[in-house]
């Protein structure tokens, strides 16, 4: 296993592991009520409690200079017609974006990056982030 940041504690690898293995990547999300409700919100807070601290600086801002931001950046070269709306150029940016990048770039039929190439786990780590840390963090 690889970690980016080093917050990550021993029972944050385990909550890790467990995503990765992909039993079920959204605890919170497969209890059977419809997802939603706070029974819904209580266990995606006990996840995210048990999930790795990930922020912009130890993940999000490298993985997507890696995987997104070619594609992305308002700056990039080349767009490959990337809509010029979808730039995740900050943290600010992401927020306004978080619902749209979990559904392109995680679950069980990710369509981005369009040519794949993402491991599992940094896939995992990716929802870890934009479900749990992307709104919350403090970012310096
Ligand atoms: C090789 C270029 C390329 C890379 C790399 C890439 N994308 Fe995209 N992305 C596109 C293109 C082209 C579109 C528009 C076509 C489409 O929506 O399928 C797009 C569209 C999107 C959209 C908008 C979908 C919508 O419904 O409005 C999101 C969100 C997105 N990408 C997220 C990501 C994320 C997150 C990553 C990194 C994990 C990523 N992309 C990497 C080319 C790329």
């Amino acid at each position: 296993m690889r970690w980016r940041g080093d917050e990550a504690g021993a029972g944050s690898l385990c909550a890790v592991a467990v995503v990765v293995s992909g039993a079920c990547a959204w605890a919170w999300a497969c209890d059977g009520d419809g997802g939603g409700g706070a029974g819904v919100a209580t266990e995606r807070a006990a996840w995210c409690a048990e999930a790795p601290v990930l922020s912009w600086d130890n993940f999000g801002h490298g993985f997507l200079l890696e995987n997104c931001q070619p594609c992305h950046a308002s700056t990039a070269a080349d767009r490959h017609d990337a809509p010029t709306t979808v730039a995740f150029d900050s943290i600010e940016r992401v927020r306004i974006l978080k619902a749209k990048m979990l559904r392109m770039a995680t679950g069980d039929a990710p369509e981005m990056p369009p040519a794949g190439g993402v491991s599992e786990e940094d896939r995992a780590l990716l929802e870890v982030w934009l479900e749990c840390g992307v709104d919350t963090a403090v970012e310096e």
